[in-house]
């Protein structure tokens, strides 16, 4: 199948298509995510809390997300790979956001994605004159988490109005999409009516253009998920309950089995 590309974003929001998003971290999920028929991979710095064990995803260096990129573009074909770019990576200026994002690229990102809306403008900008396509996020930031006093819904009531601001700069600045996480449904529909580029909601609702979950939390991998998932697996329990068999057999000798090993 062709590789879907940003131009395909806008397309599909304009013919009413549902855009697919899921995280991914390496080279073993994400071939699997991509033979299931997802748009795109965001290689998001949830890496820290999912894989790499951080409390937060301000830990994450770019070291640790030009790995995840490579493995993630590496082990795919079809699906567009967003690249998060970590926290400490491009809010000082257009020219370290460039930087970064150049590095992000080269690891094999075909877009990046960053926090925050207005202030964020110029970043965007440079970086979509430089062929760099950048995905917007909105509403909660979890890289600003120590601000905002931790995840809550944001855009409620007088924030309405600056988030639309906020989504309008970006989308003047190139964004060629916006993720808005934790919004009230409501200003998540109305948002996504004032853009021509696509939203994708997580904790948004039903009418945004598209949706995204960390793959983790969809498959069910992890013991709690927030209520704006829905576990469409137990991965977590079947992998609980493979490694137990397995600790079983050997334990009771049935593991290697005749079929398993050369006796000369
Ligand atoms: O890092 C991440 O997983 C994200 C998504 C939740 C949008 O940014
Ligand atoms: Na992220």
């Amino acid at each position: 199948a062709r590789r879907v590309r940003v131009q395909h974003l806008a397309r599909a929001k304009r013919e009413g298509r549902r855009l697919t998003m899921l995280t991914a971290y390496d080279a073993l999920t994400a071939p699997i995510l991509e033979s299931a028929g997802v748009d795109m991979l965001l290689v998001g710095d949830s890496l820290g809390n999912v894989v790499l064990g951080h409390g937060s995803t301000l830990p994450v260096t770019l070291e640790d997300m030009e790995r995840a990129t490579g493995a993630v573009a590496r082990s795919t074909s079809r699906v567009l790979v967003v690249a998060d770019m970590p926290f400490g990576t491009y809010e000082a200026s257009p020219e370290q956001a460039f930087a970064s994002a150049v590095r992000l690229m080269r690891a094999g990102a075909h877009a990046v994605k960053l926090e925050g809306g207005a202030p964020r403008a110029a970043a965007v900008r440079l970086l979509t004159d430089g062929g760099i396509p950048v995905v917007g996020h909105l509403g909660y930031t979890p890289q600003s988490e120590n601000a905002i006093g931790g995840p809550r819904l944001r855009g409620r009531g007088d924030q309405a109005q600056p988030m639309l601001d906020d989504a309008r700069a970006l989308e003047e600045a190139g964004a060629v999409a916006v993720v808005l996480e934790m919004v009230p449904a409501d200003v998540a529909a109305q948002v996504t009516r004032a853009l021509s580029v696509p939203t994708i909601g997580i904790g948004a609702g039903p009418d945004t253009d598209g949706q995204v979950l960390v793959w983790a939390d969809m498959a069910g991998m992890t013991a709690w998920t927030p209520s704006f998932v829905r576990r469409f697996g137990e991965l977590g329990e079947d992998l609980r309950r493979a490694a137990s068999s397995y600790v079983r057999a050997v334990s009771e000798g049935a593991f290697p089995a005749e079929e398993n090993f050369h006796r000369h």
